[in-house]
Order: C-alpha cells, then structure tokens, then sequence
C-alpha cells in the first residue's frame, strides 16, 4: 500500500478537510464537515442557477457542454435507488457520460481484486468516481490514495461520498439543507432564516448516516435547537460522542422518547425509517418487543404541527410517514429527492472549477 490508512483516518477533522481541499476547492467530498457556511450557500445558489438554466434549450445545452469531455464512475455496492439516480441525472446535466459497478461479483473483486486496486483502476478510465459502499472509511481512503497518487505526479481524480457504511452522507446533506433553504424561502421575510429554529431527527438516530452528517452543517448556523426522537435503546438513539460534539458547537440538545411531547415545536422534522439491515441479534430481540409507535407520523400529530413546519425524510420510507400524509403541503420528501439532482450537479460543478462559468451564463 502506497499509504497508512488507519493513521490518517485517525487524525483530527480539521486535518483530513486541509488533505481533502486543493486550490481553493474541494478535490474530494468525503465529509459534511468540509463544507463551511460558505461554501454551502453558494452552492444553494449554484443549485438554483443550474435549476433555472435547465428551464431552457440554451441553459441546458450550455450545462451539457461544460464536462461533455469527462466521465463519471458511479461505485455503488450497496444498494441505493435516489441517490444513484439522483447523481445520474446531475452527471447527464453537466454532460458526463457514466458509467456504473452495481454489483462486485460482476467486477474483478470477485477474483480476489482489493477495492482500493479496483478503484485505482478506475481512475485509469474515468475524471470522478462517485462510490456508496457499506465500509465506513472507504471513500475516505480512496480520497488519500488518490492524494498519493497526485504526490507521485500520477494520474488521479476526485472522489464524491454518495454513503459510506452508517458514517456518513454529505450530499444527502447537501440536499437537506438546500429543501430546508427552500421551503424557508417560501415563508415571510423575517422567518426566512434557518438560524433559531427547531430541528427534530425522528427514527433510528443512531445508524443514520444522513442525520450524522446533516447536524454538521445545521450547526453551521446560530441558535440552533435539535431534538432527537428515538428509543431509549443504545444503538439507535444520539451517542454520548456525538451530544458532546453537537454541544461544543453550540446547540442546544434534547433528547426524547416519542413525538408527542415536542411535536409543536418543531420547525423542521426529520423522519427516518429504522435501518433493520444493521440488527445484531441483540437488537432482533429488542425489535421483537419494542413498540415503535411513538415514533411515527400520524395525522393526529400532523394537525398538532406548525402549519410553516416541513417533513423531511431522506428515503426509503417503511411505514413511519403513512402515504395519507404525502399530499399535506408540509411533506417535502418527494422535492427533497429532486432536489438531490441539482445540489449533486452544483457539487460537481464546484469539483470541476466551473462555478464561475456557471455564474457567468446565469446572469448573462
Ligand atoms: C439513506 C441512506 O442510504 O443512507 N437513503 C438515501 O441515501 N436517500 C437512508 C436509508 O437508507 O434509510
């Protein structure tokens, strides 16, 4: 191995955002924490742009054009249907041709080949590799190889998060804030901010890897409020670590065991399903008892709700939001998925240096 992994996954965040940036910009997208406010309102903006330029031939041919000459590896071994799609489609907007690895058994790992070889190899024929994998660290250590790589003056791209194990997601991230920044826009002037708002993460908190690195960026903003609604049972409720990090960043944070009690004070609710295929036996047994009623939208709670509040959820949904409830203005999930399409296309965009070029042909 070219590098020691397990030293550089170790170090502080801090250090791994400086090693995953180059000229400005991100060369990989690894973390939701590589993204300051910045940074992440303008690609809001950005995701507006190319929103409203794919309204028209002109702004959609243009879009084509910028990275007709590159193309895109979409690595996705776990299974995935929105974000897959989602990062498909942004790739189709920006002209990237794709290609794409479902299924590992149909690829030279089934002959023995490491990941890490297999994707060094795909950076011998494609400019980005946009990977979802159930290892945790993986995408981060192809992020170093890549590094290695560009020390060695090697041919080496970027590499896009699109999930890794139950660690993190930064561009469902990414579109969570973008539905937040939206449907905030729609209310009055004064209650536009996604400052001093109430944010409440329903479900299995614990193995959620988009609630991990969704709170990174919510923090990013002041007087936030989080509540996390979910069973008093240690692998799905908030860890120890992270309501330390969350508030030595500031926030205030509650914790729940249902709903009910804070339903009318939530500006933004964020539902997840309970991920069942991360259950040890343990947990099969706890399952086998537990009543996970409380921590399910009804319409009963819904009509207790804000009527300026939003439901998030970043799918695929169980029965914890019942389809009754899809057709209440509050439900945004199914923007929210659409949403994911130009954020993922803005990201590439900024991967690519084109936010300028970008800029430039919106406001012309
Ligand atoms: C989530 C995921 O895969 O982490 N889905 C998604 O990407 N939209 C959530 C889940 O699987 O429950």
């Amino acid at each position: 191995m070219l590098y020691d992994f397990e030293e550089r996954r170790d170090r502080p965040m801090s250090e791994k955002v400086t090693d995953l940036q180059e000229g400005g910009r991100l060369k990989h997208a690894i973390f939701s924490r590589q993204f300051d406010r910045d940074l992440l309102e303008r690609l809001c903006e950005q995701a507006m742009m190319i929103r409203g330029l794919s309204q028209t031939a002109a702004g959609r041919a243009f879009l084509a054009s910028t990275l007709a000459h590159r193309r895109a590896m979409l690595y996705f071994t776990q299974p995935s249907t929105r974000t897959f799609l989602s990062f498909m489609a942004a790739c189709q907007i920006m002209g990237l041709s794709c290609n794409e690895i479902r299924d590992p058994t149909l690829s030279s790992e089934f002959k023995g080949e490491s990941v890490v070889d297999s994707v060094r190899m795909f950076s011998s024929y494609f400019d980005l590799i946009i990977m979802r994998s159930k290892l945790p660290g993986l995408a981060e250590e192809c992020a170093y190889l890549m590094n290695d790589l560009s020390d060695y003056h090697q041919r080496n791209i970027p590499i896009i998060n699109g999930g890794a194990g139950t660690d993190e997601h930064p561009t469902q991230a990414l579109l969570d804030m973008f539905t937040v920044r939206r449907t905030f826009e729609q209310l009055p002037a004064d209650q536009r901010s996604i400052s001093g708002k109430t944010y409440a993460f329903c479900g299995d908190v614990g193995r959620s890897r988009t609630v991990r690195s969704l709170v990174y960026l919510l923090a990013l903003y002041e007087n936030v409020r989080m509540v996390f609604v979910a069973p008093n049972y240690k692998p799905l409720a908030l860890s120890s670590e992270m309501r330390t990090t969350l508030e030595g960043l500031g926030i205030d944070v509650q914790e729940v065991d249902g709903l009910e009690p804070v339903i009318e004070d939530i500006d933004v609710l964020y539902m997840t399903r309970i991920q069942h295929e991360h259950n040890s036996g343990e947990d099969k047994r706890f399952f086998a008892e537990a009543d996970l009623s409380r921590f399910k939208l009804t319409p009963q709670l819904l009509g207790r709700m804000k009527a300026t509040a939003a439901i998030l959820h970043p799918f695929p949904r169980n029965d914890e939001i019942p389809v009754a409830i899809d057709s209440d203005p509050r439900a945004k999930y199914f923007r929210q998925a659409r949403n994911g399409m130009w954020i993922r296309a803005a990201l590439i965009g900024h991967v690519f240096g084109l936010e300028d070029a970008i800029r430039d042909h919106y406001q012309a």
